[in-house]
């Protein structure tokens, strides 16, 4: 089951959850509009998982430790708010670490991790079947950042439970996240969401620009990523990490900035950059306690309830469908 799911949702035999040609299409689409762009999504091959995974253990990167903390102090609550025995779906479950830690607590009848990254979910999933050897595991390794569109047997389990945590909901621009909250709330699930929480602006950007230089491998990575699927001759050398936070918009704003003049070429297409000009990478928004819970009332979840850390970095709701 695992493989076959895996390369079934993921639709071609390279490492990422996303038809090649969608890609492609996709990539150059962004490449080529007048403010350049590479959806986030391109950061997770599995060298931008690892990376990924390293910038969550960073000092400066306080959102994945902020939510364990949540989960050690306020655990039983979520657990019981959350209730046992659910099928867990964990999106974006990159090394399962988190939703794992939930195990023991939660008692999943199921766990269905969802992840773009199919080769490192692949190798995740090994690891957790030796250490949890009685949990049916049913990995599947897709994009889900437009539809969420799970196989028909998970999609008739009567207790589901979508795990959406590390504030990837902020990845999506405020009109995307509403669109895939209502997606997840429209199959009848409950939800376990974690979010990260606006703060002093000198923190948030030390998280996106930290000292040892991940953060700015794992956004320069992504050009690496690019060149395997489209093909494009990017050099690396000729790009630089920027992130800075956009108050009006509430949003941390990653970017690859051009250090000189350079062109870039794929099959069928090129683009000049001039010095200066950016490729934007990802966004990261940020939420306050009222605006998730707003945000998870317009997606039509209710009885939402939330817990946060004691420096109030972070913020974790469970929602339910009705
Ligand atoms: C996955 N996502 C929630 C991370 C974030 O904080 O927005 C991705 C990330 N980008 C840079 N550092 C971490």
């Amino acid at each position: 089951m695992t493989n076959a799911t895996l390369r079934a949702t993921g639709q071609d035999d390279t490492q990422f959850g996303i038809g090649q040609e969608r890609a492609c299409a996709e990539l150059a689409a962004g490449l080529t509009r007048p403010q350049a762009s590479i959806a986030p999504k391109y950061f997770y091959d599995t060298q931008g998982s690892k990376l990924f995974e390293a910038i969550c253990a960073l000092d400066e990167y306080y959102p994945t430790r902020s939510e364990r903390e949540i989960f050690r102090l306020h655990g039983a609550a979520i657990a019981e708010a959350a209730g046992q025995g659910a099928v867990l779906i964990d999106l974006g479950a990159g090394n399962c670490e988190k939703a794992a830690s939930l195990f023991g607590s939660l008692r999943p009848r199921t766990y269905v991790p969802v992840d773009i990254s199919t080769i490192f979910l692949q190798s995740a999933v090994a690891q957790l079947r030796q250490t949890f050897p009685g949990l049916a595991i049913h990995p599947l390794g897709m994009d889900f950042s437009e539809t969420l569109a799970l196989p028909a047997i998970i999609q008739a389990q009567p207790q589901k439970l979508f795990f959406y945590p590390g504030s990837s909901l902020g990845n999506f621009g405020p009109l995307q996240a509403l669109r895939f909250l209502r997606n997840i709330r429209e199959q009848d699930g409950d939800l376990l969401i974690g979010l990260d929480l606006l703060k002093d602006v000198a923190i948030l950007e030390a998280a996106y620009d930290d000292a040892l230089g991940i953060t700015a491998a794992f956004n320069l990575n992504s050009l690496r990523h690019v060149n395997h699927i489209l093909k494009a001759d990017f050099d690396l050398g000729d790009w630089s990490h920027q992130a800075f936070f956009n108050s009006a918009q509430s949003r941390i704003e990653m970017h690859l900035c051009a250090r000189q003049a350079c062109r870039v070429s794929w099959p069928g297409g090129a683009r000049v950059f001039e010095p200066l000009e950016t490729i934007h990478t990802e966004n990261s928004y940020k939420f306050t306690r009222d605006s998730a819970t707003e945000l998870l009332r317009r997606a039509g979840f209710a009885h939402i309830m939330s817990w946060t850390d004691p420096q109030q970095n972070f913020l974790v709701c469970h929602a339910r469908a009705a």
